[in-house]
């Protein structure tokens, strides 16, 4: 372990089938305006809704709303829920949903008193949050699993009409201050989702892990990671109300995500960097943006990377390395993966996505170059990747 770092996550988590009880404990925390922010109406149908307007209002809160955040939230939406943010005097921001509310209520929380357009400021010139500028903490009751953004500081926005879609990752001054995990609230997710949940629990693992030459320990957390993954995964398709299944997911996404494991690792990240163009184009579902540039990506790179890819086939995927040259064992590695991912049913192409080969010079200028995995892309490497995902 080479890396030089520090360490620290302020999110208290609340995991297993009562944890909604700990809102009770965190409530009295803040102030009396809480802004409660939700998506396009699953908590409503699911019951999720009334059990937590229940709690809010025993702790004598006053509810404000702010509904309809969409999958891949957009920087139009952004502006409208810090009006609604600044009108309500929020408190706190209960954010009650997937990544996608989560993240919005990050956004919302740095950007409802910045002074200036969120946009601009955080998504396109990165700054940091002003030392002046108001936060107002959030936290979070988890609907979806796989983002991993109850747990860190992550904030993704969509702007259609620039055709990006950019993360910022915030400081732990934004992170949420509690989450909520119940595996059994994920229970209603349709299955597209829970299994593009999956895979981005799989990617954010694999862009971290597929970095470095040194002897990490990260590494060996994330091969168990990955295996426990698998394992669950393999189950809950069969049955997804299989609770151990479940659980096992929700925890395995948090610690994929929640700064952990990057400890010492340079990070790749290019496979969302991919993903987010192709989303920023299509505003596909996030989790299949990244199964759908996934093999072409890895097949590409594997030269680059071989004795990891090697490492990865033989402790992940248990190939058996004897008698084989590091190219043979790393390709069936990779082989083994693709399988998988077809038996759980991810989207492995972009055309699937309703991408097609006239929007491929599009989504090559909205990826972004990583510099911290096994090879640096040209322009020219990107298209050729995204052509092979068609
Ligand atoms: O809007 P509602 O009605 O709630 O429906 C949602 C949405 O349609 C539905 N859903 C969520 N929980 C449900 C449910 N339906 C039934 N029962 C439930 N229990 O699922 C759909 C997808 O939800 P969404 O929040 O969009 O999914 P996800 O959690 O995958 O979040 C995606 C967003 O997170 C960003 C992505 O780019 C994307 O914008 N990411 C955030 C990251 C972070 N904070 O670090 C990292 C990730 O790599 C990712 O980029
Ligand atoms: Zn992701």
């Amino acid at each position: 372990m080479l890396g030089n770092f520090t360490y620290s996550n302020p999110t208290k988590l609340y995991f297993g089938k009562e944890a909604l009880d700990g809102l009770n404990k965190e409530l009295p925390k803040y102030g009396k305006n809480v802004l409660l922010v939700y998506g396009g109406g699953s908590i409503k149908k699911n019951g999720i809704y009334d059990k937590v307007v229940a709690i809010l209002k025993a702790n004598g809160k006053n509810i404000f709303e702010d509904s309809g955040v969409m999958p891949n939230p957009t920087s139009d939406k952004l502006n409208e829920g810090c009006e609604r943010a600044r009108t309500a005097k929020a408190d706190l921001i209960l954010a009650v949903g997937g990544g996608s509310v989560c993240d919005y209520a990050k956004a919302v929380s740095v950007s409802a008193h910045c002074g200036e357009d969120p946009w601009e400021k955080y998504y396109i010139r990165f700054e940091d949050v002003d030392e002046n500028t108001k936060i107002i903490p959030v936290g979070c009751v988890l609907t979806m699993v796989g983002t991993g953004s109850e747990m860190n500081g992550g904030s993704v926005i969509t702007n259609h009409a620039q055709k990006l879609k950019i993360g910022h990752v915030f400081g732990d001054n934004v992170f949420p201050k509690f989450s909520v995990l119940n595996p059994e609230f994920t229970y209603t997710l349709p299955k597209y989702q829970m299994i593009a949940g999956i895979y981005d629990i799989m990617s954010h693992i694999l862009e971290q892990y597929f970095s470095g030459e040194d002897d990490n320990t990260s590494d060996y957390v994330m091969e168990g990671l990955l295996r426990s993954l698998i394992h669950s995964a393999e189950i809950a398709v069969v049955n997804p109300t299989d609770y151990e299944a479940r659980s096992n997911i929700m925890w395995i996404a948090t610690w994929a995500l929640n700064t952990f494991v990057a400890k010492g690792k340079t990070t790749d990240w290019e496979v969302h960097m991919l993903g987010q163009a192709v989303g920023a184009h299509t505003d596909a579902t996030h989790g299949m943006t990244l199964s759908a540039v996934s093999m072409p990506y890895y097949r590409y790179i594997l030269p680059y990377g071989l004795k990891k890819f090697a490492r990865y086939a033989v402790n992940v995927w248990r190939v058996n390395p004897q008698g084989k040259t590091d190219e043979e064992v790393a390709h069936e590695g990779l082989n083994a993966m693709e399988a998988w991912m077809k038996k759980i049913g991810l989207v492995m192409n972009l055309t699937e996505l309703g991408a097609n080969e006239q929007m491929l010079d599009g989504i090559v200028k909205s990826t972004l170059v990583m510099e911290g995995g096994y090879k640096v892309l040209t322009q020219d490497e990107i298209y050729t990747i995204l052509k092979q995902s068609l």
